[in-house]
């Protein structure tokens, strides 16, 4: 079966996902604002939701039709054959997006969009009641400037679940975004890689799994893995192909440096569970004033406090000085750092070579790119 394809993503990562699909083979990919496009069969699907790092969800985009009002919605979610698709006992939530459309309120979208496919259902397999029991297929109703695209979720819940983080530091940075840190970065499995704010280690973690080519997905479970058209064939292949392609022999140079023994210990623990402790991956209780390496060529990749959650902002600027003052100090060295404060430049001492709008959550930031020279071998 071909499937169309949306893998959707924080805003400022679109490149980073069309880049992991491109790398991945998926074809016809094509970023957009929050989501990138492509196709693919049942492997692609499996394939997809197992190995993207920085995308939210992968979704099978079912139809697109023009939607101005509640009748047109109904129809049109209707023409789905739903009953090829779901058994009789399917779970099937609805949830909707609505932007710049006739149709505004989210609870009658969804009431008519769910009423729609249970008369299929109930008509189809001669049933008045769907108990709902079954195989999860979470549907999405996204209308924009008043055209309806129906989506299924084949991820369930949000790629950034991988399963190894139980508990949240104080603003936790989400495993997406953490890669996709990392994946605009010059980093590299040879290289040192140092966060030293790293919190609950999110930021060295999806280093580690990216330098490790371990699929961030290996450990989870998707919704689409009980869809009959799917098949547990197709999972089982590119389970066994992440489990193939997994590095178990490299060692990494990272380490995750923070003045909070307690999120030291989340840090450590979230390691443990995603099985790496042994890898050459270590926290250490440390403050960034008191930070010194013989190291070269390493890179920092981190996400101080910006002085809005965590400290005062006179605080988070002072802690951007020190920053600076390393990068001074460390001429071979790379620094990236995402930041929301405006003045971040000024206090850190220099204009970064590049800079890109992301969002972590709600807060609009900056990444502030300062790539070192590229290591002699
Ligand atoms: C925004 S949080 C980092 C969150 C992290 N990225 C994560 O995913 O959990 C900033 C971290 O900086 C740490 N911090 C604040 N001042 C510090 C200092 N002077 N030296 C080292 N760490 C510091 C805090 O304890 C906090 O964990």
């Amino acid at each position: 079966m071909k499937f169309n394809l949306v893998a959707s993503c924080a805003l400022g990562l679109e490149s980073v996902v069309a880049r992991e699909l491109n790398n991945l083979g998926m074809a016809d990919v094509h970023a957009d604002n929050g989501r990138v496009k492509f196709t693919g069969d049942e492997s692609a699907l499996c394939r997809a939701n197992l190995w993207l790092r920085s995308a939210d969800r992968v979704w099978w985009s079912l139809k697109k039709f023009p939607c101005a009002n509640f009748e047109e919605l109904f129809l049109g979610v209707k023409s789905i054959p739903w009953p090829e698709l779901m058994p009789v006992n399917a779970e099937f939530p609805v949830d909707a997006h609505t932007y710049k459309s006739l149709l505004t309120s989210l609870p009658a979208i969804q009431r008519t969009a769910k009423k729609s496919i249970v008369e299929v259902m109930q008509a189809r397999y001669r049933r008045t009641v769907l108990d709902e029991s079954g195989a999860h297929f979470p549907v999405k109703i996204f209308l924009v400037n008043d055209e309806c695209e129906v989506l299924l979720d084949t991820s369930g819940s949000g790629l950034h679940k991988r399963g190894y983080r139980t508990w949240n530091a104080p603003a936790p940075l989400r495993e997406t975004l953490a890669a996709g840190l990392v994946q605009l970065s010059y980093w590299n499995k040879d290289r040192v890689l140092i966060d030293p704010f790293c919190g609950s280690g999110t930021i060295c973690i999806e280093a580690a799994m990216l330098g490790l080519n371990m699929a961030p997905g290996l450990t989870r479970k998707f919704a689409a893995e009980g869809w009959s058209f799917v098949g547990a064939q197709a999972w089982q292949n590119a389970l066994e192909e992440a489990e193939d392609l997994f590095d178990r022999q490299t060692t990494l140079h990272i380490a995750g440096f923070d003045n909070n023994p307690k999120t030291l210990k989340l840090a450590r623990l979230h390691l443990q569970q995603c099985g790496l402790e042994d890898r050459g991956i270590h926290f250490q209780e440390r403050d960034v004033r008191d930070f010194s390496t013989s190291a070269k060529y390493g890179v920092v990749i981190t996400n101080p406090p910006y002085g809005e959650r965590l400290l005062e902002i006179e605080e988070a600027e002072d802690l951007y000085a020190v920053l600076g003052n390393l990068r001074a100090k460390l001429s071979d060295w790379s620094f990236y750092i995402i930041s929301s404060h405006p003045e971040f430049e000024a206090c850190f001492g220099a204009k970064a070579q590049r800079k890109r709008k992301l969002y972590n959550g709600m807060i609009a930031c900056n990444y502030f790119q300062y790539p070192g020279p590229k290591p002699k071998n």
